[in-house]
């Protein structure tokens, strides 16, 4: 069963001298999500940030806390990320040796779990762990960078999910992440998405006019 679409700001493209500002224009315009990129250099090309600024942050919302591990080897991790005020837990599937092993840990931290896959990677691969987590993550650009253009072929991979996850009748939410905007929230919504993932479409200019008007959409 389809959820009612959330939006998840991704503070990725926030300007970190106002972030606290930033996260509450999006509170205040009604997103549920706040998503936070962790990127590591090796697992994508760029470095983001890590866990003292998802600690300070944590102070100063009550939104759901979506982390979006882009690092290898993500089993070293997970309970310090569990610490610092994650709510959930994304990795990624390409960057576990042991995927059912970070499956474990996150939930042992009492975390929600999410399993990332990269464009290249087939939905296929993913059908044997969704048994075991609350939430897909279908990248819909290359990790490793906001302002991308969304991959319209990932539309039938969206699509491929929702009909899995109905036919199966299981409580795995479907979330996009990459090049969402007012011109593409729509098209994934309608695939089967539910959590939106939005970096640059929000971030930039009125930060609580911009979350409402994709929220709007939704
Ligand atoms: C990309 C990140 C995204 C990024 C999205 O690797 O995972 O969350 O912030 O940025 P936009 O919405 O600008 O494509
Ligand atoms: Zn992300």
């Amino acid at each position: 069963m389809k959820h009612a679409p959330i939006l998840a700001p991704s503070i990725l493209s926030a300007d970190f001298g106002k972030l606290g500002e930033d996260i509450r224009a999006v509170e205040k315009a009604g997103a549920q999500y706040l998503h936070i990129d962790v990127m590591d250099g090796l697992f994508v090309p760029s470095i983001s940030f890590g866990m003292p600024v998802i600690k300070s942050i944590r102070k100063e919302t009550e939104l759901f806390f979506d982390v979006h591990l882009m690092i290898v080897d993500p089993l070293r991790y997970i309970e310090d990320f569990a610490a610092s005020g994650a709510d959930g837990i994304t990795f990624h599937l390409e960057a576990a040796k042991d995927p059912g092993a970070v499956i474990e840990k996150i939930r042992a931290c009492g975390k929600k779990v999410g399993i990332s896959v990269k464009p290249g990677t087939e939905f296929s691969e993913v059908i044997p762990f969704l048994d075991r987590v609350d939430m897909l993550l279908i990248m819909t650009v290359e990790p490793g960078f906001g302002g991308q253009k969304y991959i319209e072929a990932m539309t039938d991979k969206i699509r491929a999910a929702r009909e899995y996850i109905d036919a199966h009748d299981l409580p795995v939410l479907i979330e996009v992440d990459g090049g969402i905007g007012t011109g593409t929230a729509q098209t994934a919504a309608q695939a089967g998405a539910e959590v939106l993932v939005a970096g640059s479409a929000v971030f930039g200019g009125n930060v609580c006019a911009k979350a409402k008007e994709l929220i709007a959409l939704l």
